[in-house]
């Protein structure tokens, strides 16, 4: 089966709203897509990786002429790929070399809350740094680091503060998918800027409460890019890095693709798409085989009727590898009997947005969870469908299962594990979740300038046995 549907909603799609910005191909000559090099370690054992991850701030040139200003990770924009080796301890020195307050939050890495998380409760100051260190135990995936100050989350990310972060592990290692990095496996962080004079960014002017769009699309960190494709299949890490924007992926010619992994890593079956749509911070990996083409074609990757990447095709040797049916068992996650279902509701659009009809506050925990313990949360967007939004969904430090959409089976990639579901106005998504470590995490809706806006509440996982308290950051004294 090959699904030629975007899934969600038509009418909730951001094209609807008044605020939309449209994508408009830039006229910029096209480049080569920026592949973000791999962050070397500063020391490495048997057991143990040692890494040192510094906010900086830099300029690149995006566009012919003036070179833009832009905030990254170890670079002047976005940053390098962090990977991770399932089974081993990592040590990092997070670094502030920016001129204010930053956070270094792990998106969708089960660690421990609120300090590893690196939320808004973890801040670095300028200059300063500090150390964290965690055991990563969990599948291969993609994942992602951003800053997450509150609430100045949306403007850092704009400026660049989004890396992607790579977990590797022998199942996947095992399966056969490319994974020769910036040959036949690349990430795809998907972005929108607005260019104003001299190229500058300027978040101030671009606001909206209901996210922050550009009308040129920003991939890596490349403005119309291309990949020179050598080979015949190619693996696609994509991110949706965007404060607001949607994206729906589609060839222009048509061509189908597998999905192989979702936010959290392997996806149990591959699913195949001719569209696909993408929400802010999820990520899907996608193998693309480029078999019927020849040296010299070229297939763009779009989002409506804008293109994203364009792939030159070269001469590659055939390559018949194929997909099984099956990649990895089906994840479980029984629930624990005696658990009550905990209701969130994400309610309003711009100024007016809350969780469970609160704004987020620092100083509040808004939900209690024992951990080990396996809960279903059912999730509303009491948006209507007439001038109502998708909101992204997204829980910290851990992966979760989707169980159902307004009472009917999830999407048809929906089926792996997740830490972003959005959630369609006027439905109801129900998860499954479990938090492996005890801390305190937030959940919110990934529009950024909504989490920004306060549509962002907390849980605190604890064990009875050891129970924990936290010094929890206060906005006012930022
Ligand atoms: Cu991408 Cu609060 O997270
Ligand atoms: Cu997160
Ligand atoms: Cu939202």
């Amino acid at each position: 089966q090959v699904y030629d549907d975007y899934f969600f909603d038509e009418p909730a799609w951001n094209t609807h709203d008044g605020g939309y910005v449209p994508l408009e191909e830039s006229t910029a000559p096209q480049q080569k897509l920026r592949v973000p090099a791999i962050l070397e370690p500063d020391k490495e054992t048997d057991t143990d990786m040692y890494y040192t991850v510094i906010a900086e701030e830099g300029e690149t040139q995006l566009l012919p002429g003036p070179k833009t200003k832009t905030w990254g990770y170890n670079g002047a924009l976005l940053g390098k790929t962090i990977v991770f080796k399932r089974g081993k301890k990592i040590h990092i020195t997070l670094k502030n070399d920016l001129h204010e307050l930053t956070t270094f939050h792990w998106h969708g890495l089960n660690v421990p809350g609120p300090y590893i998380d690196g939320g808004c409760h973890a801040p670095v100051y300028p200059g300063e740094s500090s150390d964290i260190e965690f055991v990563c135990d969990q599948p291969a995936a993609t994942l992602w680091l951003h800053a997450h100050p509150c609430p100045s989350t949306a403007q850092q990310v704009w400026h660049g503060l989004a890396t992607p972060v790579v977990v590797t592990d022998d199942v996947e290692a095992k399966l056969p998918l490319p994974r020769n990095y910036g040959v036949d496996d690349f990430p795809i962080v998907l972005q929108d800027r607005n260019f104003h004079e001299d190229n500058q960014w300027n978040y101030q002017a671009d606001y909206d409460p209901d996210g922050v769009q550009g009308k040129t699309a920003m991939i890596n960190g490349t403005i119309n890019p291309y990949i020179d494709v050598t080979t015949q299949r190619v693996r696609l890490r994509v991110l949706d890095g965007a404060n607001r924007r949607e994206f729906r992926l589609h060839f222009n010619d048509g061509l189908e693709f597998a999905q192989v992994a979702s936010d959290g890593g392997i996806m149990p079956k591959p699913v195949y798409f001719k569209k696909v749509m993408i929400t802010c911070a999820e990520r899907d990996e996608f193998i693309v085989n480029f078999e019927g083409y020849h040296d010299g074609d070229e297939v763009a990757l779009m989002s409506d009727d804008v293109p994203l990447v364009r792939f030159r095709i070269h001469s590659f040797a055939k390559d018949d590898t194929k997909l099984s049916e099956r990649l990895i068992d089906d994840p479980e996650l029984p629930v624990t009997p005696g658990t009550d279902v905990r209701h969130v509701v994400m309610s309003g659009m711009d100024e007016e947005v809350a969780i469970d009809g609160k704004k987020f506050e620092m100083q509040r925990i808004d939900a209690r969870q024992k951990v080990g313990d396996v809960v279903v949360w059912d999730i509303t967007n009491t948006n209507d469908m007439v001038g109502g939004m998708i909101h992204p969904f997204h829980i910290h430090g851990t992966q979760f299962l989707v169980v159902s959409r307004n009472g009917h089976a999830p999407y048809a990639n929906e089926h792996g594990w997740k830490d972003t579901v959005s959630v369609n106005p006027d439905e109801h998504v129900q998860i499954k979740v479990r938090f492996e470590y005890t801390g305190v995490y937030m959940y919110h809706c990934h529009i950024i300038e909504h989490e920004d806006g306060g549509m962002m509440a907390q849980i605190e996982s604890f064990d009875p046995e050891h129970p924990k308290t936290y010094k929890l950051m206060d906005m006012d004294t930022l």
